[in-house]
């Protein structure tokens, strides 16, 4: 009897032969096990390694998530995939494009997840993905040597597939969630990597050939923290709390606090209140 597609563990074979990307994923590394993806990207990265090369491991020992946090991800199960982009844009478009990279990546692996499993995800800002409140996945972005000729990003992404909620460690059961749970049967992860690169493909080109308004429309409609009632929760322990009003078209979000003044976020943790 041969094992469903959705408990194989994932092959180079299997994945290239799923990909209907130009670019992304052609450059495969496949791992039993790593420290970090993006890690083992940016070690990649250094030895020149083409735009859209992909590394993709069944279990990192060092996952890194926002904010200086652990990645969980027991073996096996879900998605932790590193892209390499080297594919910038000219050095005075550069920032823009940093600021937008993680919030593209998010509606990537959002449509990505929509299409395999028909469950439409949210985004919260700048670049959770959530079915409910509850985290479906994360982005990690990591850039070097930007404003030089040897930019690079590592586009960091870690979705819960086929976890569990028992395999959860107990402080994330509540909070967290995977496609399995939600969706009811197990998801094939070949499958849903093939989709996401080719979604996350689609958008980078369109993001260089001019067409940021058409993400930030798109992201705008995804998002659910715009309109939201949230706490910022900045570096230093600081926090503010207001009401999120909308996406400013370098990606930040503007909130209006409650004594009505309006600030742009740019970088932070960000609490849906209700
Ligand atoms: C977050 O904090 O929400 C971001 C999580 C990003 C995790 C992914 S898993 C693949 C890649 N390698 C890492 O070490 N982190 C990212």
């Amino acid at each position: 009897m041969t094992t469903p597609a959705a408990f194989q563990p994932l092959n180079a074979q299997n994945i290239q032969r799923a990909l209907s990307t130009k670019t992304f994923g052609r450059t495969l590394h496949v791992l039993e096990e790593v420290a970090s993806t993006n890690t083992a990207a940016a070690a990649l990265a250094q030895e020149n390694a083409p735009h859209g090369t992909v590394v993709v491991a069944e279990t990192q020992t060092a996952g890194r998530g926002r904010l200086g946090r652990h990645w969980h991800s027991p073996s096996g199960k879900n998605l932790c995939c590193s892209i390499l982009l080297r594919l910038l844009p000219a050095r005075e478009q550069q920032p823009l494009w940093l600021s937008w990279i993680p919030l593209t990546a998010a509606l990537a692996v959002r449509r990505a997840v929509q299409v395999l499993t028909n469950l439409k995800p949210s985004v919260k800002w700048p670049n959770d993905i959530l079915i409910g409140n509850r985290k479906l996945g994360g982005i990690l972005c990591e850039s070097s040597g930007v404003g030089t000729a040897h930019a690079s990003v590592i586009v960091g992404i870690g979705l819960n597939v086929n976890v569990r909620r028992d395999e959860f460690p107990e402080e994330l059961r509540e909070i967290a969630t995977s496609l399995a749970i939600e969706a009811r049967h197990p998801c094939d992860r070949t499958a849903l990597l093939a989709a996401l690169l080719a979604e996350l493909e689609t958008r980078c080109e369109s993001f260089l050939a001019g067409a940021h308004e058409d993400i930030l429309k798109e992201y705008m409609l995804r998002c659910s923290t715009v309109s939201q009632r949230v706490r910022i929760e900045l570096a230093h322990g600081e926090q503010m709390d207001g009401v999120a009003e909308s996406i400013q078209a370098d990606g930040s979000l503007r909130v209006l606090r409650d004594d009505r003044t309006a600030v742009d976020i740019r970088a932070g943790d960000v609490v849906h209140l209700r």
